[in-house]
C-alpha cells in the first residue's frame, strides 16, 4: 500500500510538473511575439516558404493592400522588380493603381492585375502594361530574412531595386 501511495505522488508531482512546463513555454512564447508598438510602428513579418507557385497572397500593411505573387517559371523576371528569397522569385507590391488609387484584381488564367476602374492592366510583376496608369505599382520597403519577408525595412535587397 505504502508503495503504491509514494507512485501515486509521484505521478501527481510529475503532471504538476508537465502542466508548469506547458505555462512555460506559453510565456516565453509571448515574448517571442511583436510587441503591440511594434506592429503599429508598421513592421510585418511573413513567412515566405509555405507558398505554392503562382499564389497570391493579399494581407494588410499600414493600412495598404500588400499582394505577394510567387512567380512560375513562366512568368518573366525582373531583375529591377523581383524579390528574390530562396530559389524563387516574388512580385512583392502595394496593391493600389497608379491611376486613381483602386485596388487591383489579380487575374491568375492571363496572368497580370487588371483595375475595374478605368481597365489599366499590369504584368506578374506589377509594371502598367494598358491603359491610364502612369507608372508600375509602387514596391513597399522590405527585408529578406531567410524565406521571411520583413515588411516597413528597408533591407539591402529593396535599395538594390
Ligand atoms: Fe485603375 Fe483608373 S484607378 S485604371
Amino acid at each position: 500500500v505504502e508503495q503504491n501511495r509514494r507512485d501515486f505522488i509521484g505521478m501527481a508531482l510529475g503532471g504538476v510538473t508537465a502542466v508548469g512546463g506547458v505555462i512555460a513555454l506559453g510565456a516565453m512564447k509571448k515574448t517571442w511575439d511583436p510587441l503591440p508598438s511594434v506592429q503599429s510602428a508598421g513592421f510585418i513579418t511573413v513567412d515566405l516558404s509555405p507558398m505554392q507557385e503562382g499564389e497570391l497572397k493579399t494581407l494588410q500593411w499600414r493600412g495598404k493592400p500588400i499582394f505577394i505573387l510567387k512567380k512560375t517559371a513562366d512568368m518573366k523576371k525582373n531583375e529591377n522588380r523581383d524579390v528574390v528569397a530562396g530559389n524563387s522569385n516574388y512580385t512583392v507590391i502595394i496593391g493600389l493603381c497608379t491611376h486613381l488609387g483602386c485596388i487591383p484584381t489579380w487575374i491568375p488564367a492571363r496572368k497580370e492585375f487588371s483595375c475595374a476602374c478605368h481597365g489599366g492592366v499590369f504584368d506578374a510583376s506589377g509594371v502598367n502594361t494598358f491603359g491610364p496608369p502612369p507608372r508600375p505599382m509602387d514596391i513597399p520597403p522590405f527585408k529578406i530574412d531567410g524565406e521571411k519577408l520583413v515588411l516597413g525595412e528597408e533591407g539591402p535587397e529593396y535599395q538594390k531595386l
